[in-house]
């Protein structure tokens, strides 16, 4: 039975692709929050690079940053999009898991452009100490290029216009995505 939020999904959907496959979506880019140690909860914008039909939202990273250190004390995260001109913004909240499955990583590896691939190969952990931004030095055969995969459990729609905003929580139960409308 098609309910009244499908639309609403259908669009969140097709905005997500848009964001992955057209050149300067804003959904392009979105703040993603983990709370591993500490319980201090940390956010960082990262690129989204494939969002699969059950809901799987890909970003690529450096191994040793901190946020896969985050990931493996606590794999619950939320993802924030936000689109300025539509006033729209996107809540995921999912399990994140690091893909480890070496043919798999090689393959999208090798379709990372040459000028990208500094951001997977310094020679030391990112976040380490530098007394100048321009000594860096990276790895030439070695790479630390880690994919994350995040499966949303439950994400938020909200849209803010006249003369009612519009608020939906989807959440996926038996593995079926369910709608309903919120007070905004
Ligand atoms: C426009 C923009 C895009 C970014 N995209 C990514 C990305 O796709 N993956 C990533 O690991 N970091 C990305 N970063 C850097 C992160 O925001 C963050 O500073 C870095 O990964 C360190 O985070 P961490 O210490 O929490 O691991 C991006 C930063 C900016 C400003």
């Amino acid at each position: 039975m098609l309910s009244m939020t499908d639309t609403f999904f259908q669009e969140l959907q097709d905005d997500l692709q848009k964001g992955v496959h057209k050149k300067g979506h804003p959904f392009r880019y979105c703040t993603m929050a983990t709370v591993g140690l500490e319980n201090m909860p940390r956010l960082r914008t990262v690129v989204l690079r494939k969002v699969s039909e059950n809901s799987k939202l890909t970003f690529y990273t450096d191994r040793r940053s901190k946020k896969i250190l985050h990931i493996k004390e606590n794999n619950k995260v939320s993802l924030l999009f936000y689109n300025s001109k539509k006033l729209l913004q996107i809540k995921v909240e999912g399990l994140a898991s690091i893909i480890s499955d070496r043919a798999l990583l090689q393959k999208y590896w090798s379709g990372v452009q040459p000028n990208s691939r500094k951001d997977y190969t310094a020679n030391s952990a990112p976040g380490s100490s530098i007394s100048n931004p321009d000594t860096v030095e990276y790895l030439d055969e070695d790479n630390h290029f880690c994919m994350v995969e995040i499966e949303a459990f439950r994400i938020e729609y909200l849209k803010l216009r006249r003369p009612n905003h519009l608020r939906i929580r989807f959440s996926k139960i038996g593995g079926e995505w369910n709608g309903e409308f919120l007070v905004p």
